[in-house]
């Protein structure tokens, strides 16, 4: 978030902006029924079944199902995230977006100024004339065109070059030192890079979050990150997706890979659509991040047994954002990088052709490497957990499964069968991502309702109380209705660290007007015994509205199939609908 108010934006866009003038300035649409209708631009039809309609402000693909309001349209057709396609739409509209005063925001621009002061003094050091860094980037094969593309840089090994740098150009100590970007000793700053090649660690909006510094040649640690800050959240990033979000939109795949060094290599060599982990374990919010360019993944970790690990338990994040995922095991050299320097592209295109096994066929094969098959009671274990594995998948792929491993181990279809209703449940079961009924319910009417503050109170209060409830509520960003309350919730994330929140650093960083609404709230908000109960009574209200919020899209969506050809109707859709409706409303009474 940058300082500015982009919810009254987003709301001002839904009052003024017609959806039929910027949907017909990107595609051709005729007037039919009571809205219009074109081909849809998010998959490949010759007779129209896209379908806009101008009085709701929506727009629904009865061939692919794509639809959303305005914003969700620019963001899809001109490929920008949430805050871009608001600002394109504002920009066309000659809407004003307001800062907020946010004091929290202002933080962070300070940050990320100083990381891109950094990541210029890096990339300078690098550039300008010789050094260890190109020649030992070089000696890696990297073109001096690559390094530039990554922004590469080199922290020389004296002590003090960036600092003196940065507090010449008016970089506080304070930002230096949390950003990780120096240390203080005997009351002198001293630079926490040194003689390292540095990689920009950038998110996809372009800011330097923070940096991973690799040491020349050997010595330990062998590679040196950021640490953690208002503007660096390891689990929500991942390396090298600025650069190559376009090519995963391109291709319709992205590659993941674990290294830093892994991506840029594969990038120079022209595989261009791959991002990298590096090294921690994949997060659902990466998984989430990475969904909005690439709807399945092809998951290229180290060969060692770290890689097999990292690759079996992304296997599960990935699957659970709903994307579907292969995994590659290089088999020639340690890594991808190793392997493109060796064959080049043509070769790892091939191996990926060949080798690349969707996830649960690889989860099995390396389950089989720890069962020695001929004995009976290991065999009869192997079975069990292949049945768990099983019965985490969708129905269809189910029975797919189950009738190749029937095969291939030689028992019976029924038996595995049964094994796999027996088997429990594992885990959660396969979570099907929402396509966030956008969390109209709040925005539409204006106002919030006292039930939606008062629940945008109680979780107030519940993460001072408790403030890894924080992570919790993440997924419901439509809980905080009011102003004050995004504001305070997004300043209680920038002070959230580790599962906890330092409340003083917090107050003392709010507005006047945001610290008398949380001292309101910590007055008047009481909280019972089991706060647990409380918190699962939010998170029921708020299913409660998304359920509604549905139940609405679809009266939209079955309203608007009059502007359908009658040959384009697809009646087994609109039965579906009905049917998701009378579930929806069922559920909604059931929980009365
Ligand atoms: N990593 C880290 N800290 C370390 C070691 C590794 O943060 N001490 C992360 C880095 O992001 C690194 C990734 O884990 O890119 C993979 O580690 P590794 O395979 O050891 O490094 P490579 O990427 O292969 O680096 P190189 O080729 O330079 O040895
Ligand atoms: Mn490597």
């Amino acid at each position: 978030m940058s300082g500015k108010n982009y919810s009254k934006a987003v709301e001002d866009i839904k009052s003024t902006v017609n959806i039929v003038d910027v949907i017909g300035s990107a595609i051709t649409l005729k007037r039919s029924g009571s809205g219009y209708m074109g081909c849809c631009p998010f998959h490949k039809e010759k007779t129209p079944s896209f379908s806009v309609s101008e009085s709701k402000g929506f727009y629904h693909c009865f061939g692919c199902g794509e639809h959303g309001d305005v914003i969700k349209f620019v963001e899809k057709y001109y490929n920008l995230d949430f805050q871009s396609a608001v600002e394109k739409l504002c920009a066309q509209y000659g809407i004003i977006i307001e800062e907020t005063v946010g004091p929290s925001d202002k933080k962070k621009e300070e940050y990320y100024e100083a990381n891109k002061q950094a990541a210029r003094y890096f990339y300078d050091r690098l550039s300008k004339s010789a050094n260890k860094g190109y020649e030992y980037m070089s000696g890696r094969g990297l073109s001096a065109k690559t390094m530039q593309f990554f922004g590469i840089g080199y922290a020389g090994e004296d002590w003090t070059g960036l600092v003196d740098k940065l507090t010449k150009n008016g970089v506080r100590k304070d930002v230096l030192i949390e950003l990780g970007l120096a240390a203080e000793k005997n009351g002198r700053l001293y630079d926490k890079f040194r003689g390292r090649v540095i990689f920009p660690i950038i998110n996809v909006r372009g800011k330097v979050i923070g940096f991973g510094g690799r040491i020349i040649g050997g010595g330990e640690p062998k590679y040196l990150n950021s640490p953690e800050s208002a503007v660096y959240q390891k689990k929500y990033n991942l390396y090298g997706l600025n650069r190559s979000k376009d090519a995963m939109l391109r291709e319709g795949f992205g590659i993941l890979v674990e290294g830093y060094m892994d991506c840029v290599s594969l990038y120079q060599a022209g595989i261009e659509n791959v991002a990298a982990s590096c090294g921690t374990a994949l997060t659902p919010e990466q998984a989430k991040l990475l969904k909005r360019y690439a709807k399945s993944v092809v998951l290229c970790y180290d060969s060692d047994n770290a890689g097999i690990n990292a690759a079996i338990r992304g296997i599960d994040v990935l699957r659970e954002a709903g994307i579907e995922v292969k995994v590659l095991n290089v088999d020639d050299g340690k890594d991808p990088d190793e392997y493109i320097k060796k064959h080049g592209k043509d070769s790892f295109l091939d191996l990926m052709r060949r080798k690349a096994v969707p996830g649960v066929e690889y989860k099995v094969a390396i389950l089989k490497r720890s069962y020695d098959l001929k004995d009976h009671t290991q065999g009869i274990k192997f079975l069990q957990e292949l049945a768990s594995i099983i019965k985490r998948l969708s129905p269809v792929e189910a029975d797919i499964y189950i009738q190749k491993y029937s095969k291939e181990f030689g028992i019976s279809e029924g038996a595995l069968r049964r094994e796999v209703e027996a088997a429990s449940g594992d885990k959660t079961q396969d979570v099907p991502v929402r396509h966030a009924a956008q969390p109209s319910g709040s925005e539409k009417s204006g106002q919030p309702s006292r039930t939606q503050l008062n629940v945008e109170h109680m979780l107030i209060r519940l993460i001072m109380l408790k403030p890894s409830y924080i992570e919790r509520i993440r997924d419901y960003p439509e809980a905080f209705v009011s102003g004050r309350g995004r504001s305070v919730i997004q300043s209680m994330e920038s002070f959230y660290k580790n599962g906890e929140l330092d409340m003083d650093a917090l107050r003392s960083e709010l507005s006047d007007e945001d610290l008398l609404y949380l001292d309101k709230i910590e007055e008047k908000i009481q909280i019972g015994e089991d706060m647990e109960k409380s918190f699962m009574d939010c998170v029921s209200k708020l299913e409660r509205a998304r359920r509604e919020a549905r139940i609405e899209e679809i009266d939209a969506i079955l309203d608007m199939s009059d502007t359908l050809p009658e040959e384009a109707l697809d009646q087994e859709y609109i039965n579906k609908l009905l049917m998701e409706k009378q579930q929806l409303i069922i559920k909604n009474k059931g929980e009365n």
